[in-house]
């Protein structure tokens, strides 16, 4: 099948592999270096990927088969419900659905209806609003988190030790827009769960698990994500009965209830507290680093999945997993999250090729005009190791990111190091 990917980062050259592994002939737009060893541009033309009309003349010209959608924004701005319309298949939400994601403060009331278990909140319009709702945590001897309710790029979250941490935090958060979500801040492990939705089940993929800020030992700014491993060996039988049971079910239910007919990825961000698992948020697209550790894992031809999603009838047992662990390392630009540097030569890249155990998936590279790899964004590549035990997987992707040379980047040295 022609598969057309929309994106440029570590999940879709991560997507475009999979693909190809399974015979597809992968097209990717924009794309990056390393996605397009995989595939063919779509097109020449610098297309932005809002411009649905444009891509989807691009798509019936190289006669797509399916699309898949990495980035959220085009799905929050209607890309399905386009595509759809043009009688294109295309795995994602509708823009409606796509809410889960674009607005936490819609995610929250939708929760809050549905009785999925998440943190305790308030849903603030406006600065003055949001002091008071993280004051009055604060006295009950809470901490609070300070979201802005919109999309932010997986960066505008902050977890708050004090009033003037969160004071800082509004004030950041009301720059994204006057709604801003003001929650309780949980404890406990962290958890991304990637379910396949055909409309009426989600099925979940192996549990992965991120990191998120950018220093060892979960210190330092948040991230978009810098690295993750699957499976998750503390989530046994019973846990993953807990969740599907007290978060999956429910939601999937509670969207039906509401009319919204969600077909593609439903991405729960989770969290394992001594209450039970809650709900941090939902995403409406794969995860990104979860997606490199999860899908060089799967042993199911990811068209057939998608396909069965969009026609409502994916059948859980065709969802198969190679018996190996994956550990993904990100390796992050100097100045990464602020100012990531850029034009920075990546060295090293050669000595991974070949490593059957080693994936590679480019985000943030560009080839320069000698056509050397040179760093392009914040979250330069990540280096995933395989193997059949969670810290084989770790030793791999460490021994192989240890190989490359990037002036002033910088990884965690401790991704894994909870599972393990
Ligand atoms: P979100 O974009 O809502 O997932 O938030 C990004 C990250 O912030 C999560 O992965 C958590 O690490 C952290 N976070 C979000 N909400 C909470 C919360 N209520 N309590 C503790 N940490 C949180
Ligand atoms: N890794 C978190 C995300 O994709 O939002």
């Amino acid at each position: 099948m022609n598969i057309l990917i929309l994106g440029s980062g570590g999940r879709e050259h991560a997507l475009a592999e999979t693909f190809l592994r399974f015979g597809h002939s992968v097209f990717c737009h924009p794309g990056n270096p390393g996605m397009l060893d995989c595939g063919s541009p779509l097109t020449d033309k610098q297309i932005p990927l809002d411009d649905f009309e444009a891509l989807a003349t691009e798509a019936k010209k190289k006669r797509i088969d399916l699309t898949v959608v990495g980035p959220e924004l085009p799905l929050s701005l209607g890309i399905a419900d386009f595509f759809q319309k043009k009688g294109l298949a295309l795995f994602g939400p509708t823009k409606n659905a796509a809410r889960l994601e674009s607005s936490k403060a819609w995610a929250k009331e939708f929760m809050l209806r549905h009785r999925i278990p998440t943190a305790r909140f308030a849903i603030c319009s406006g600065a003055s609003m949001a002091y008071k709702a993280a004051q009055d945590l604060f006295c009950q001897g809470k901490q609070a988190v300070v979201k802005p309710s919109g999309l932010t790029g997986g960066k505008g979250v902050v977890c708050c030790d004090s009033m003037e941490e969160a004071e800082d935090a509004i004030a950041a958060a009301s720059g994204y827009g006057e709604e801003i979500v003001i929650e309780e801040l949980l404890r406990g492990p962290e958890l991304s769960l990637l379910a396949l939705s055909d409309g009426t089940k989600a099925i979940p993929l192996l549990p992965a698990q991120d990191h998120k800020r950018l220093y060892d030992g979960g210190l330092g700014p948040n991230t978009g994500g810098i690295g993750a491993v699957a499976p998750v060996s503390f989530v046994n039988a019973a846990m993953m009965e807990r969740i599907e049971k007290e978060i999956l079910q429910p939601t999937l239910a509670g969207l039906i209830e509401e009319g919204i007919d969600y077909r593609g990825v439903l991405y729960f961000g989770l969290m394992l507290t001594e209450e039970g698992p809650k709900v941090l948020e939902y995403n409406c697209r794969f995860g990104d680093p979860e997606t490199q550790a999860v899908m060089p894992l799967l042993d199911a031809d990811p068209a057939e999945l998608m396909l069965d999603c969009l026609r409502g009838h994916l059948e859980p047992e065709k969802i198969r997993f190679l018996p190996l662990c994956a550990c993904c390392v990100v390796l992050a630009s100097s100045g990464y999250p602020e100012a990531p540097k850029t034009g920075i030569e990546i060295r090293g890249l050669e000595t991974l090729q070949g490593n059957p155990n080693v994936r590679v998936f480019y985000a943030g590279v560009a080839k320069d005009l000698d056509a050397k790899y040179v760093t392009s964004g914040g979250r330069v590549l990540g280096v995933t190791g395989l193997s059949p035990t969670l810290q084989g997987a770790v030793d791999t992707a460490y021994a192989s990111i240890k190989q490359l040379k990037v002036e002033g980047s910088h990884f965690r040295t401790d991704i894994g190091k909870e599972v393990c």
